[in-house]
């Protein structure tokens, strides 16, 4: 099956909750990469949307949750960017929704990037924190 993002082993944290999230939210990406290529219908399409959107407030708010439990040092500055993705995210929706036609593909740019950078990025300077609480 045709795939946007490809999972491999560099995005993996080495915390089983946070990387069985990461893994399922690179299968909605790839599901929704799918849909925009089959030229899928709109209702269709808002469904798999919206899951992109719950999925993604459910794994944000997972990780923005054990900031707090331990007390992480960059809790604001990373739900700062949670944050920027959430609003990116919301109009890039809407802006589908009232027929921007060019949309999912620069959509799927940013989905793309957004989420292996992050991954690698501001997700991986967390786990020695999310190590020294017990999450394995
Ligand atoms: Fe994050």
């Amino acid at each position: 099956m045709k795939e946007l993002i490809t999972w491999s082993d560099k995005y993996n944290l080495g915390i089983s909750e946070i990387d069985s999230q990461h893994q399922k939210m690179i299968g909605i990406i790839n599901t929704l990469y799918r849909a925009i290529e089959a030229s899928t219908e709109k209702e269709e399409m808002s469904a798999i949307l919206q899951e992109l959107i719950d999925y993604a407030n459910f794994h944000l708010s997972t990780e923005e949750k054990h900031f707090k439990e331990f007390n992480y040092e960059d809790t604001v500055e990373h739900t700062k960017v949670h944050d920027m993705y959430r609003e990116r995210i919301s109009k890039f929706t809407e802006e589908y929704f009232n027929n921007a036609i060019m949309l999912p593909f620069e959509m799927m740019d940013f989905l793309s990037e957004w989420w292996t950078g992050h991954i690698q990025g501001m997700d991986r300077k967390y786990v020695p924190s999310f190590h020294e609480h017990g999450m394995k």
